[in-house]
């Protein structure tokens, strides 16, 4: 087959751009541990400055300063030499409560892939991969990654965007955070709401252990408890409001999942049901966010999915369509999706 030669050269423009990015994760993991953005931030420095003042090598933060210029993640001043941090950069690379902080979605990435070995024996066997068996820093990862589009939307734009719920979170009602993780979700909503109980689970005893040491940092112990348990079988109902954050998607049985969401709610309460933003067709998803979904969902979600009971696995785009459907498999009577971000879809589910 004849070779198109600009299409190639765009193909290796894309692939060499794909092959720095997937070694900058390292070298933004490394940055973020070591404090180097966050010095950078504070002032311009040459390479000795910024290891003298982050008591690291000179050698290689010159080589590590190097990468992140051609990479775009900092700016380097010939007349000067040195390099600094604009403030967009700052603002992406050194607040881990700001609306995004890129260093947290690339050590979710660095964790996910070690499991490189086991996905890709699991293509072959069909098997599962389960959330418990990767790596601590997916777990870690997710949290600072997730966390700040929640401190950025949830209270403020996700929840007032349902049907009467704010009030009743005010009032003081009872909150079911399911699939919780780390807890950042039920942190966030106990601190803005502290008339309300909130009970947060995970099937991930790992995850559950460290929300509860996160929420008795945060003195919110007496506001806040949290379970071992899957979405299928969590308890204390009847619930105001079930949450299901990022996690739906991942299980094995979704609708099952759904069912007993409904028997947990109050005749009157609300299921808020966060999901990856997607379209509803493939074709809708082939764009860059659809790229980092597909690509995380192959290592995390599906492979999450599989390894539970229920013949689902749907995937991180799995978009509005297939979650009505679910809701409507699982007998409830009102389905809307009440808002959106670049990255995530809300609907509110009623029974
Ligand atoms: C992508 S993480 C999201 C965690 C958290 N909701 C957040 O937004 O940070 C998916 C979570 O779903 C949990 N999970 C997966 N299957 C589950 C199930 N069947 N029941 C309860 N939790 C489940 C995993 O343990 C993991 O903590």
């Amino acid at each position: 087959m004849a070779i198109d030669q600009d299409k190639l050269m765009e193909f290796l423009h894309k692939f060499v751009g794909d092959l720095g990015a997937t070694m900058a994760a390292g070298n933004v993991l490394v940055g973020d541990r070591l404090g180097l953005y966050r010095a950078l931030a504070e002032r311009p420095m040459q390479p000795h400055e910024l290891a003298k003042h982050t008591g690291t090598a000179t050698r290689y933060v010159d080589e590590w300063l190097r990468g992140q210029a051609a990479g775009g993640y900092v700016e380097y001043d010939p007349q000067t030499r040195a390099y600094s941090l604009t403030p967009e950069q700052a603002f992406a690379l050194t607040d881990p409560d700001g609306a995004v902080f890129a260093p947290g979605a690339f050590e979710l990435a660095l964790g996910a892939l070690r499991a490189e070995q086991k996905v890709t024996e699991a293509f072959r066997n069909g098997a599962g991969v389960a959330w418990h068996e990767h790596d601590e820093e997916v777990f870690s990862g997710c949290e600072r990654f997730f966390r700040p589009g929640y401190a950025a939307n949830l209270i403020t734009g996700w929840l007032p965007a349902l049907d009467g719920v704010e009030a009743k979170l005010n009032a003081g009602a009872r909150v079911a955070d399911v699939g919780c993780g780390h807890g950042a979700s039920t942190t966030l909503m106990a601190r803005a709401f502290p008339k309300s109980s909130f009970t947060g689970s995970d099937y991930h005893e790992e995850s559950i252990t460290q929300a509860r040491k996160r929420v008795a940092d945060a003195g919110l112990a007496d506001q806040v408890k949290f379970d071992v348990a899957s979405a299928q079988t969590f308890d204390g109902g009847p619930y105001d409001l079930v949450t299901t954050f990022d996690c739906l998607h991942d299980m094995g049985d979704p609708v099952g999942a759904a069912r007993h969401i409904r028997e947990m709610l109050a005749p009157d309460g609300t299921w808020m049901v966060v999901e990856p933003y997607a379209g509803n067709c493939v074709t809708d998803n082939l764009n860059p966010v659809g790229r980092v979904y597909y690509s995380f969902s192959t290592f995390l979600c599906v492979p999450n999915a599989l390894s539970q009971d229920g013949g689902y696995s749907l995937g991180a785009q799995a978009g509005q369509e297939a979650i009505r459907r679910l809701a409507a498999d699982a007998g409830y009577a009102r389905f809307r999706r009440a808002a959106e971000t670049p990255f995530n879809i809300v609907y509110e589910v009623c029974p």
